[in-house]
């Protein structure tokens, strides 16, 4: 019997398999397929004090291997989060859940993190530094290794439980920021965010998105994501939760060879709403396979 467990800062998941901010909104749909406690956790949509529409559509594009989304961190605001969605999510999902905190000031970060931490319910407080859809605010924070430090810090003062910041792959070096992040207090990194990207309509000849230009998600990112993954590893102690084009048991393991601890899961959601019950349903054959007894003793396995 292979052992799929993990434990994240203190945290242990059944598995290392977590639906990714933006593509499993509060879990209910999901719950209405199949019952999402079989996952080792989820994130939740990215969220900001005031409420938000998002940016106008269109807000999609397909692309070979993946999407682009410009979403815009649409969002009922932190309020009405914890008054109605955390009580409806806590109907189906049993586990502790991963907050995903945005904002467009470093005042704004910790009003919600502070908030947010008084909430039973949430088990790590993911800090998005890494939005690309939004004028300012969200990746501006997390492109530069100050910036990143600064909100990483102000927040963990304001909060008891644990504190991942999840980066931007849009920079040229992810290893000091992440290094930053964890000097600052972080207790783990979440890696990566979209890349931006975008695409033209050949027939009106504008650009597809509304915005422009989007986060670009899916397989075709996966490895990009591995990379950065792999060279944080190499810098920093801090456990990181692998995100990036994963669609496969193969690929969770992969990644966690890497050095994840956890691995989410994104744009496959949106592509097959069972991706992450497959993953997880294959998870045991793949260890069989690649001869591996416990998820947990592969970690950084590559860099040995
Ligand atoms: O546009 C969005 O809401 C995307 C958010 C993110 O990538 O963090």
């Amino acid at each position: 019997m292979v052992k799929t467990s993990v434990t994240l800062s203190g945290l242990t998941l059944d598995n290392p398999v977590i639906p990714a901010s933006g593509t499993f909104g509060y879990g209910y749909e999901f719950a209405e397929l199949y019952d999402i406690n079989i996952l080792g956790s989820f994130s939740f949509k990215g969220t900001t004090q005031q409420p938000r529409f998002g940016n106008p559509t269109p807000r999609i594009a397909e692309c070979t291997g993946g999407l682009i989304n410009s979403v815009g961190l649409q969002n009922p605001g932190i309020e009405k989060v914890i008054a109605e969605e955390l009580p409806r999510m806590a109907k189906c999902f049993h586990k502790p859940v991963i907050a995903n905190i945005s904002g467009f000031s470093v005042e704004e970060y910790v009003h919600n993190c502070a908030l947010i931490d008084t909430q039973p319910q949430v088990g790590i407080i993911e800090v998005n530094v890494s939005c690309p859809n939004v004028h300012h605010g969200g990746m501006a924070f997390g492109t530069d290794p100050a910036c990143a430090a600064e909100v990483t810090r102000a927040v963990k003062a304001v909060c008891k439980k644990p504190v991942y910041i999840k980066l931007s792959p849009n920079v040229t070096d992810i290893v000091s920021i992440a290094k930053a992040c964890e000097e600052a207090g972080a207790d783990g990194i979440s890696l990566i965010n979209t890349l931006m990207g975008m695409r033209i309509d050949l027939k009106t000849k504008r650009p597809v998105v509304a915005n422009k230009m989007g986060g670009f998600s899916g397989s075709a990112i996966f490895p990009v994501a591995l990379r950065m993954v792999y060279q944080v590893y190499e810098a920093v102690k801090i456990p990181i939760m692998g995100i990036g084009g994963v669609s496969s048991a193969d690929d969770v393991i992969e990644m966690m060879l890497a050095g994840a601890t956890a691995v989410q899961v994104g744009a496959a959601n949106l592509v097959e709403p069972f991706a992450c019950k497959k993953i997880i349903e294959d998870l045991p054959r793949a260890m069989e396979q690649y001869g591996i007894q416990s998820l947990s003793d592969i970690i950084g396995g590559a860099h040995q």
